[in-house]
């Protein structure tokens, strides 16, 4: 019986072993490993419980047994060791797998956002001006009727006053907006003493209905220059030489006369047609000219108005609107695209 009793404990360690190599192969986890490793090597697992029973066992057996006992422990001890670390390796391998960075993927790309077309067309011509000594000035939109016309000759009854074209704040049409952007020279010239050459660009506002060429708001650039023995001969070599910076060397320049209250003599600039040269076709509407701006020799009345003695001091100003020039320069047919700001066309520019 006890011959039999080694035995069978030799034949169940053996059994034991040939089990645990078996599922030790088959593991494919860590928490599966652990499980394995309490079935057989823990408190109460199989090799324990095999060695507990050994009190049965003779003086000789025992020994005998116990060694072979220990040699399986460690035999097992090991390959759980062994597919501990297979296992540890093939989950880094997994991790790195699934982190791998793939350079060749394209990269999100942020949208750069740019200068709106009119303000591309603006800084060129304030790069212009500045290059020629002038100061860029920016004031009120909200302005008072003696600024926006008073003081600017158009006196009472001018038809630019009327209610229908005017946004006035006030019952009295002593506040509004300003209808251009000519207020300026009044208040550059209030506050500073000549020699003067500034630029004023800003917002200006007048009661037109929104269509192709018309907008209830849009931008004008004043223009003004006051020093001693200031003449009409500055204003067309200034005016000129701005259109060519602007239109390229070639442009040609024509003055026309026309009125204005607050100039005089007052004219008109058209430069010769960029894309005909003068033969007449879309762009110019068959004309062979596109008309610029509005310009003059400042009005004696306008200075005296001012404190500026008009015997000692002349002065040229001009004007235009800013959305018509970009409308010519980028060669764009609708008004309204300047203002919707549609990201499809703004692009374009
Ligand atoms: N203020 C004028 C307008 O809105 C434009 C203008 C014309 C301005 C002649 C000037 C000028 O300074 O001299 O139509």
């Amino acid at each position: 019986m006890r011959k039999e009793g080694n035995h069978n404990m030799k034949q169940k360690l053996e059994q034991i072993k040939a089990e645990a190599m078996e599922a030790l192969g088959g593991v494919s986890a860590s928490d599966a490993l652990e499980q394995l490793r309490v079935k057989y090597l823990g408190k109460k697992g199989e090799i324990t419980a095999i060695l507990k029973q050994m009190g049965g066992l003779s003086a000789e057996e025992r020994p005998v047994i116990g060694q072979l006992a220990n040699q399986i422990r460690a035999e097992i001890e090991q390959a759980i060791a062994q597919q501990s670390k297979r296992l540890e390796a093939a989950a880094l391998a997994a991790r790195l797998e699934l982190e791998t960075v793939d350079v060749t993927i394209p990269g999100q790309t942020r949208k750069i956002g740019m200068k709106h077309p009119m303000y591309q067309v603006l800084d060129q011509i304030k790069d212009i001006f500045i290059g020629m000594g002038f100061e860029v000035v920016e004031d009120r939109e909200v302005e008072l009727a003696e600024y926006n016309f008073d003081k600017l000759n158009e006196t009472e009854g001018h038809p630019a006053r009327e209610w229908s074209d005017t946004f006035y704040f006030t019952e009295d049409s002593k506040i509004l907006l300003r209808t251009q952007t000519s207020p300026m020279q009044i208040h550059v010239m209030e506050r500073q003493k000549p020699p003067i050459r500034m630029v004023a660009p800003g917002r200006v506002y007048r009661k037109d209905e929104v269509d192709a060429t018309h907008s209830p708001m849009f931008h004008q650039i004043e223009g003004m220059v006051i020093d001693k023995g200031i003449t009409m001969a500055d204003l067309k070599g200034t005016l000129s030489q701005v259109a060519r910076q602007l239109y390229g060397e070639q442009t040609v320049t024509r003055f026309r006369p026309h009125h204005f209250p607050f100039t005089e003599p007052s004219c008109e600039m058209d430069i010769q047609c960029y894309k005909c040269h003068g033969a007449g076709c879309s762009t110019c509407k068959g004309e062979g000219w596109i008309e610029l701006l509005g310009a003059g020799m400042v009005h004696p009345k306008v200075l005296e108005g001012c404190g500026i003695d008009s015997s000692v001091y002349s002065g040229w100003a001009f004007g235009f609107g800013l959305e018509r020039l970009a409308l010519a320069y980028f060669k764009i047919s609708d008004l309204r695209l300047i203002f919707e700001n549609d990201v499809r066309f703004l692009e374009q520019f």
